[in-house]
This record gives structure tokens, sequence and C-alpha cells, in this order.
């Protein structure tokens, strides 16, 4: 039984540096014409209505793609993703917010595919909707791990695999890390995004060590947090682990975080890291 619902969380600061990851990864992979393969092994209902009642609730997005809207002085990756999020809203009010599907396909080309995982009841047939006209887009009603490793290798040798799950089992950290060192054994040059919360510091730690010790080469890490104190319960940070991250991504990122993490912390402090997990 899946309980997690995330039109609660979209938009948030958590899905700001996602989205602004993958953005910015599919960007540079785009720019060779040779086609590409993104595959979601998590993906969500595609797209969410801030003025739903499950946004409303929580407010999350007011500290994430709230701090951003309207601004015309953001570094230029940070400005490029808050454009697509403008195209997903027309007008000038903030109602709409993209989910990773919608950024990945508005960024990819004709001769590009996506697959799109997503096992919850209700919010499988919205993503399903939204994709069906587009015939670049398979929707899966699958589990994500496990559809995921029967795609990789691609076809197209060149992949983002991004696994952005919600975390409700504690085994979840322990799964993710030897999900990708699977995916890795069987395609070691695609680009894997890993997306986790910041809940307790030792399961984050534990996910570093378990990525450093994996025998990959070429892993970041990018996190951005709430606070320095943190305190076991709530999320105060969030990160993703990239490996394979596209050559000029962490200088990208590191200006993005620049302007995007003082707006969100509660000192109004930058409060990040960007770390070299393993070099090449
Ligand atoms: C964090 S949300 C995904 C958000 C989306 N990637 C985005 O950025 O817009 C996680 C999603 O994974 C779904 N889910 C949970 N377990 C899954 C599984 N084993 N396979 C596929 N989807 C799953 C949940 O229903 C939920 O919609």
């Amino acid at each position: 039984m899946l309980s997690y619902r995330h039109a609660f969380h979209a938009g948030n600061y958590a899905d700001v540096l996602k989205h602004l990851v993958v953005c910015r990864i599919l960007a540079h992979l785009t720019q060779k014409p040779a086609p590409v393969r993104y595959i979601d092994t998590h993906a969500g209902a595609g797209v969410y209505r801030l003025d739903s009642a499950e946004a409303g609730t929580t407010g999350e997005y007011r500290n994430g793609i709230g701090r951003l809207w309207g601004r015309n002085d953001l570094p230029v990756a940070l400005a490029a993703y808050g454009e697509l999020v403008a195209e997903c809203n027309a007008g000038d009010a903030l109602r709409h917010y993209p989910g990773s599907p919608w950024f990945a396909r508005r960024m990819l080309r004709t001769q590009d595919r996506l697959d799109l995982c997503e096992l919850h009841p209700q919010d499988f047939p919205r993503l399903q909707r939204l994709f069906e006209k587009d015939r670049r887009v398979c929707c899966h009603f699958e589990d994500g791990f496990d559809r995921s490793l029967a795609l990789i290798p691609p076809l197209e040798r060149r992949a983002l695999v991004l696994i952005d799950p919600s975390y409700e089992i504690k085994q979840d950290y322990a799964r993710v890390a030897a999900h990708v060192q699977a995916l890795h054994r069987r395609f070691a040059t695609g680009v894997y995004a890993l997306w986790y919360p910041l809940v307790e510091p030792h399961r984050v730690k534990a996910l570093e060590a378990a990525f450093i010790n994996s025998g990959m080469r070429r892993i970041h890490l990018y996190e951005v947090c709430l606070t320095t104190r943190h305190n076991g319960r709530g999320m105060t940070g969030a990160g993703m682990i990239v490996v394979n991250p596209p050559w000029k991504l962490r200088d990208e990122v590191r200006a993005a975080f620049d302007c995007f993490a003082p707006l969100v912390s509660d000192t109004g402090e930058p409060i990040y890291r960007i770390v070299e997990l393993v070099g090449e």
C-alpha cells in the first residue's frame, strides 16, 4: 500500500534541487544529435496543481519554487529551469508545478525516448493521460527498480536514469545504492541521478559510504539544507548523488546553490554541500 503522494510536496526546495539537476544533465546530454534515453523509476503524476487541497495543506512550494518565481536575477541554470516552470503556467500566477517527467519531456527531442514508472493507482492514470499523445513516452505501471534493470543497457547507449523513491520504507536507503550499482554493472557509461532526503544524518552518511565503496568512479553529491540543526524527525535537507555527471554540472549547480540556498535556509545563510565522493 503506497501512502506517499508527491502532490503534498511538489515544488518544495527538494524538488527545485532535483529538477534543476535533471534539466542540466539533459541539457548536456542533448548537445550531441545522437538519441538519449530517459528512465524515471518513480515518476509521480507528471504535473501538480499548487492550489490543490494537497499542496495547500503543506504550502511547501512557498519555500521552494515560490522563492524563485518572478525573479529576473537568477544565474543561468536556475533561470533556464525557472523558464520551464513558467512555461507550465500560462500567465503570471504560479498555479502548477511540473514533475520530473514533464521537465524531461520538455528537454528531450524527437529522436529521444522516455520510460516512466509509477505504481500509485491514482497517480499512474494521471501520468498516462498527460503523455498519451506523445509517442516518445512509455508509461509503466510497474516497480521502477525492476523495470529500470530490464531497460538497461538502452539501445541508444546514452541515458539518464532518475531514481527518486519516497523512502517510505527505511530499507530504501540501502536498496538505492545497490540498485545504482546493479544498473552501472550493466551499463557503466549511463548517467545515474539519485535523490535522497536528509532526515537522520546517519542514513545519509551510510548512503555516501555505500557509493564511496561501490567501485564506481566519478560520483558527485549535491545537497541543500534548511538548517544546520537536524532533529531526526522532519526533512531538513535533500540531495542528489550523480554518477557520471556531465562536465560543467558541478559549476552550474554551485552557481545555482549560491543563489538558491540562502533563500530557503532558516538563517538566510547558504547551507549546502557539493562533494566529489569519488573522482575519475
Ligand atoms: C518522490 S515521488 C516521485 C516524484 C517525481 N519523480 C518528480 O520529481 O516529479 C515518488 C513516487 O514513486 C512512486 N512509487 C513508490 N514505489 C514505487 C515503485 N516501487 N515503483 C514505481 N513507483 C513507485 C510513488 O507512488 C510516488 O509517486
